[in-house]
């Protein structure tokens, strides 16, 4: 693997020219090949009366359908897939929230391309070589765990596959082994540093020079609110199962200005989540992806669900996406009001004696959906503090538009995270 000036490939600086020239080729390819050999899409591209043929430039994408969640499960476990299994050497599964997971596979060039985006993303945080990772997403059926791993030991790192849970042994082992990158959700990140603390440790002086959090939704406030307590630099990483796994887009650590998509493997659109038509770049809307290069699974506009707009670039030659304000799945409709977790996680970080720990429950009453937002205070003293409830209540009403009830608990009364958090409990 040969490094370049700026970023670990050579692709990450190319010329806009040459990068959409690379894209459309691939994108030709990756069209003809859903076709040709996933009967899900030979059946779907048919119904929609739309054929390889038709596709002579990127914008002529947009003539093609979209493929959703439910596509997935119509056609489980493997009905998707574009290889024969016997050219399968992996399956990850994302566990749904109905009955059956969503089923993804990878053929051995998936892997090496996957690992490569991974490196590519670890070095765009600031990874070397020389570097040891402590991950603590979750191995298994999840592709936090591996697809880190595999992508860390790709750029040659040193990986300490601890997964998740297990809290003060992962403080025990970032202890001892003096890891320089972390790979961890941001809300069990707030846990380990929970944990750190309560073994009397001072995060400044651990090795740890660098976080890199995904997997859910997270502000900037929470980058600040981590930056400082951990005293390193905090970075974003994205990605889904759908498409490949972590490692989609990546946050440059020289700029901290919102993931790189590797648009060379990921294509990107944004359309209105309602119409589905597309919409410029810059403007808010829900994000679609399309696979250039996967064989086993490839995905044509994928609807991921998530909600951001399209940043031009800035580090590389590749276009940006703004942090994820929430999944439209995740939206919560309050007396007509539409809500997203992030935005009170916002809020309430801007209160300096509230911690990051919050849940919100929501309650119908009579006809009138009510909103209860749980918030820890930092310190025990200012549990149950009235004048700071009356604070966020306010700050939550003016910015938010919704009115809800806030308790503050004392610290370390609300369930932790050991992966992706649970924001949310919808009695309705
Ligand atoms: O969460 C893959 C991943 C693992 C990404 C580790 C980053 C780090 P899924 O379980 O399929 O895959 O969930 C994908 O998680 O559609 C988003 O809603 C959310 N998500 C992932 N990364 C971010 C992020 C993995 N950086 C779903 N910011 C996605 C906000 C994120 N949301």
């Amino acid at each position: 693997m040969s490094e370049s000036k700026i970023g670990l490939d050579a692709i990450e600086n190319a010329s806009i020219d040459e990068l959409r020239a690379v894209q459309l080729s691939r994108l030709k390819e990756s069209v003809k090949h859903a076709y040709q050999n996933s009967k899900a899409y030979r059946e779907k591209f048919d119904q929609h009366g739309v054929h390889p043929d038709d596709l002579q430039s990127l914008e002529d994408l947009a003539k093609f359908p979209f493929t959703g969640k439910s596509d997935l499960r119509d056609n489980y476990p493997f009905g998707f897939f574009a290889k024969p299994m016997e050219d399968i050497v992996r399956v990850h599964a994302s566990s749904g929230t109905t009955g059956k997971p969503t089923v993804v596979g990878y053929t051995q060039n998936d892997i090496d391309t996957w690992a490569n985006v991974v490196a590519r993303s670890i070095y765009a945080a600031g990874g070397r070589k020389q570097d040891k990772v402590h991950i603590s997403y979750g191995y298994g059926l999840f592709t936090g765990g591996l697809g880190a791993h595999y992508g860390a030991e790709r750029l040659g790192c040193t990986v300490i596959p601890m997964s998740g849970g297990q809290t003060a042994k992962q403080v025990q082992l970032i202890r001892d082994f003096d890891p320089d990158l972390i790979m961890v959700t941001p809300s069990y990140m707030l846990n380990i540093a929970d944990e750190i603390e309560r073994q009397g440790i001072d995060p400044a002086k651990l090795a740890l020079r660098c976080g890199i959090f995904g997997a859910e939704p997270w502000t900037r406030a929470m980058r600040d609110e981590i930056e400082q307590r951990m005293s390193f630099d905090a970075v974003d990483i994205y990605g889904l199962s759908e498409v490949m796994g972590p490692g989609v887009a990546q946050e440059c650590i020289e700029s901290k200005d919102g993931p790189v998509i590797w648009e060379d493997h990921f294509y990107p659109e944004i359309i209105n989540p309602e119409t589905g038509e597309l919409v410029a770049d810059g403007e808010e809307g829900e994000l679609v992806f399309t696979s250039l290069t996967k064989e086993a699974m490839p995905i044509i506009r994928y609807r991921t669900r998530d909600l951001t707009r399209l940043l031009p670039p800035t580090s590389r030659s590749m276009r940006r996406m703004d942090k994820i304000t929430g999944r439209s799945d995740d939206m919560l409709i309050i007396r007509g009001v539409n809500v997203f977790p992030t935005q009170f996680e916002e809020q309430l970080l801007s209160i300096d004696k509230l911690s990051p720990h919050y849940h919100i429950t929501v309650d119908k009453k009579g006809n009138m959906d009510s909103i209860k937002l749980q918030v820890e205070a930092t310190d025990v003293s200012n549990a149950n503090n009235e004048q700071l409830a009356k604070e966020l209540q306010h700050k939550i009403k003016t910015f938010i538009g919704v009115s809800c009830q806030v308790s503050l608990l004392e610290p370390k009364s609300l369930a932790r995270s050991e992966g992706k958090a649970i924001r949310v409990t919808d009695n309705r």
